[in-house]
């Protein structure tokens, strides 16, 4: 389909600058701290740039400890890797520290959250998503905990900046005596109100990882933080990262390692990009409330947050398309097909219609549970066993919250760099796409 010629977008110019979804917002204070790291002769794993950010991301975040790594996916798997090792023991080298183990995982999320599960050889078990924030449903948790009561750890995600139901996923974690490993990859910055106090997500779980890639709030260009309160663990996580080193005069190993830490000229990038997280939040938050004003006489919403207890960092805004205004699309493993109808649209039809225009939108996180690589993992609904759910002889089927969110949902452009002109233009096509069709 050609939207240039389309008479619904008559008049609608493409953007000459392509509009992002996410991408990096340089200050200039990164050029500096990159020199003094060069001028210094300091470009390596070490360095002023490191430890000053391990610094100022413990102060900001509130936790005890921060180790800065190459990436968020190495600090999730330094999580999984301790958390293993806490309540199952240390692993053979060849051997993860999960194996033959469960673990719960979030579902509709980006797939460095569960791939470290993998990584030590354990099983993920993907838990629904609610409504409400888009994040682990702790109905369907709790489910998971009647259906596999051996169960120790739970590896959660706050997709998209909006923080989970956190009071709830911990009361159930606690009741059961397991672990949380949290993923505050997209949502740095992002609060959540626990009884009574104000916590920033990063520090809601045992062992947590932040990111700093490239579209994230604060990019290094890439670069993540493992961070946790206990002392010994970050003390571990830092040795692990730097291949294991035991204390004696030549490389001797007794455990396995990694090469994970964060270049002192990536931490230079990150010291650059710190003081302007907050102004980084406030424009995101900005063109969230641009576009809910923008599309509200549409039939979509926007993807939900708990105003009561949380503050996103509202990294991304989505929308998602009420179910009668949606327009027949089905989506194979890699293709898809959409017919246009008067009214509707889908969110194919949006995301070409905006490419069309040179704007970059996305479709929501595939579920992990839908992903070929993960097909056979067990998956759990609010109902329970959400694998092989319905009946041939029996009408009606179950539930699937994150696979429904998925088909009707996206992600628009959210680039902290967009002018509101831009964004209006993002808004007036997307308004074309349910426009009328003669
Ligand atoms: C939810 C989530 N977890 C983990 C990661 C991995 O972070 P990194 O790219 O720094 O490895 C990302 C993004 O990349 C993410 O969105």
């Amino acid at each position: 389909m050609d939207f240039t010629t389309d008479p619904r977008f008559a008049g609608i110019e493409p953007f000459e600058e392509k509009v992002w979804l996410s991408s990096p917002t340089m200050h200039g204070d990164e050029q500096r701290w990159v020199d003094d790291a060069i001028r210094t002769n300091w470009v390596s794993t070490v360095g002023a740039n490191i430890n000053e950010v391990e610094a100022q991301i413990a102060a900001y975040i509130g936790c005890g400890h921060a180790v800065a790594l190459s990436c968020g996916t190495a600090a999730l798997h330094l999580a999984a890797r301790l958390a293993g090792e806490a309540l199952y023991g240390q692993a053979r080298p060849s051997e993860g520290t999960l194996a033959g183990r469960r673990v719960f995982c979030s579902d509709m999320t980006f797939d460095a959250t569960v791939n470290p599960v993998a990584y030590e050889d354990g099983e993920a078990v993907f838990i629904d998503t609610e409504r409400d924030t888009w994040n682990m449903d702790p109905a369907a948790l709790e489910k998971a905990f009647a259906l596999y009561p051996d169960v120790k750890l739970v590896v959660m995600a706050h997709l998209y900046g909006a923080p989970g139901k956190m009071e709830e996923i911990r009361r159930i974690c606690d009741a059961h005596g397991a672990l949380i490993v949290e993923d505050a990859a997209e949502s740095l910055g992002a609060k959540y109100r626990l009884d009574g106090a104000w916590v920033e997500t990063g520090a809601l779980g045992r062992y947590n990882a932040i990111s700093f890639n490239g579209n994230k709030i604060i990019t290094g260009s890439a670069g993540g933080m493992f961070l946790t309160d206990s002392g010994e663990d970050a003390d571990k996580a830092r040795k692990w990262s730097t291949q294991s080193r035991e204390a004696a005069p030549w490389y001797q190993h007794e455990e396995i390692g990694y090469n994970y830490r964060m270049s002192n000229i990536v931490a230079g990038v990150v010291r650059g990009q710190l003081p302007y997280l907050d102004e980084h939040i406030a424009r995101k938050r900005a063109i969230y409330e641009r576009y809910r004003e923008g599309l509200k006489d549409l039939p979509v919403k926007m993807n939900p947050y708990d105003a009561e207890r949380s503050v996103p960092n509202f990294w991304l805004s989505c929308l998602i398309i009420d179910e009668d205004a949606m327009a027949p699309m089905v989506r194979g493993e890699r293709e898809y097909l959409y017919a246009s109808e008067s009214g509707k649209s889908s969110p194919q039809e949006i995301l070409d219609a905006l490419a069309a225009f040179n704007a970059e939108g996305r479709p929501i996180w595939k579920p992990m549970h839908m992903q070929p690589i993960y097909r056979t993992n067990a998956f759990v609904t609010v109902e329970g066993n959400g694998r092989g759910r319905t009946n041939a002889y029996i009408s009606g089927s179950g539930i699937d919250v994150g696979a429904d969110i998925f088909r009707r949902g996206l992600c628009l452009p959210s680039d902290n760099k967009m002018t509101a002109e831009q964004q209006d233009r993002v808004i007036e096509i997307v308004k074309r796409c349910f426009g009328r069709i003669d």
